[in-house]
């Protein structure tokens, strides 16, 4: 989500918020927002990267500090005599040895001055973990990790240097986000929506939601992380593979498992284009179901997380699964009001006015728009 639809939808609807959730908080843009309002925050997420993210975002960082870090971790890096091996087969076909012998001495280093105990050293690794696809071998004029044959010529065998790139990286952040610590209220947690009881216990109750939850299979959130996600393991809490079937939306594992055969015949009654996809593609009518019931799961938790009467807004578009259009915004909608959500207002968001980075390079996206729909709870 774009900065300025965030601050759109606080605007329009949350200015009397007692506390914002984004249950899939992303890079945090509608925590930031409503921050930005003073008003109190909770963000979940279950990437880390995300997570790391949203939290140098909204609590902001001393780029003064955070240089002598940077400085301090290179230095360390160089003259440590453990590294931190990366446990991740792949990791030679993505990185040349050189680099990859900086990166096993960065993550040692980074343990070592305990740079994810301090806010400015959270901003380190931000840094880290923003190198990770600039020194590896994929290319670059993608969003997604993927070497092309173009990135196979110009980058193959070439080694990119993380110690250079770390503080470059880092004095680019803190042109964007090195301020005084926000003192905002914002709470961060990194889980699964769909799988942890607790979070209603430990959240408390909020009067708004506003989210952008993810698509059905438009993004594989486990592929595009990989690099710093492998990187990253152990110098941050987190297991790579425990991540690997958590996003909602993506084509792995088991995806029938634990779903009913009554709940497959439900949802096909609510989706009528499971039938076309279950002649053409089981394995995208399996995608949709699990997408179904994962995001009934969280609807469910994400609920126990509301005030009567609270708001909840979502902003979702529509899906190409094998050839066929599926609204799930619209099927979304139906989910929130078959849990007792009134809808009271809509509008669409043209992605064209969004003006995303360039970077995006060709990569203009299926959809055109985006659905902005908001409920009442009762
Ligand atoms: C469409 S994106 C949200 C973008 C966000 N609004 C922003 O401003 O960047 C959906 C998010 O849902 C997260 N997600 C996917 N599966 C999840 C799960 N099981 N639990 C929590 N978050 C999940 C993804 O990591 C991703 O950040």
């Amino acid at each position: 989500m774009v900065s300025r639809l965030a601050d759109k939808l606080v605007s329009r609807y949350a200015t009397d918020a007692t506390r914002i959730l984004d249950p899939f908080c992303g890079s945090g843009a509608v925590l930031v927002a409503g921050s930005r309002n003073g008003i109190p925050t909770t963000g979940l997420d279950v990437n880390p990267i995300a997570a790391l993210l949203s939290h140098v975002k909204l609590a902001g960082f001393s780029l003064q500090n955070a240089t002598v870090l940077a400085d301090d971790l290179v230095r360390t890096s160089r003259k440590i005599k453990r590294t931190l091996p990366v446990w991740w087969p792949a990791k030679t076909y993505w990185f040349t040895p050189a680099t990859l012998e900086k990166y096993e001495r960065l993550r040692a280093a980074s343990l070592r001055l305990g740079l994810n105990q301090m806010n400015d050293g959270m901003a380190v690794l931000l840094s880290f973990a923003l190198s990770v696809r600039l020194c590896s071998k994929a290319d670059q004029r993608s969003p997604k990790p993927f070497i092309s044959k173009q990135a196979i010529a110009s980058r193959k065998g070439k080694h990119f240097d993380p110690y250079r790139i770390i503080p470059d990286l880092l004095n680019e952040l803190g042109e964007s986000y090195a301020h005084e610590l926000i003192r905002s209220d914002c709470r961060l947690l990194l889980v699964d929506v769909t799988s942890e009881r607790s979070i209603p216990q430990l959240m408390g109750k909020h009067s708004h939601v506003i989210t952008s939850p993810p698509y059905i299979n438009a993004q594989d959130y486990f592929r595009n992380f990989k690099l710093e996600l492998n990187l990253l393991e152990g110098v941050l809490p987190f297991q790579a593979c425990d991540l690997k079937e958590r996003f909602i939306g993506t084509e792995r594992g088991n995806l029938l498992a634990d779903i009913s055969a009554e709940k497959i015949q439900l949802q096909r009654e609510r989706v009528p284009q499971l039938k076309t996809l279950a002649r053409k593609s089981p394995r995208s009518e399996a995608v949709v179901h699990r997408y179904l019931h994962d995001m009934g799961k969280a609807f469910d938790t994400i609920q126990k997380c509301m005030e009567v009467k609270g708001t909840f807004v979502l902003v979702c578009g529509d899906n190409l699964i094998a050839g066929q259009r599926i609204r799930t915004w619209r099927i979304l909608a139906d989910m929130l009001v078959e849990r007792g959500f009134k809808e009271f207002d809509s509008f669409t968001d043209q992605i064209e006015d969004r003006m995303l980075a360039p970077k995006r390079c060709g990569h203009r996206g299926l959809i055109k728009e985006e659905v902005v729909l908001a409920f009442r709870s009762n």
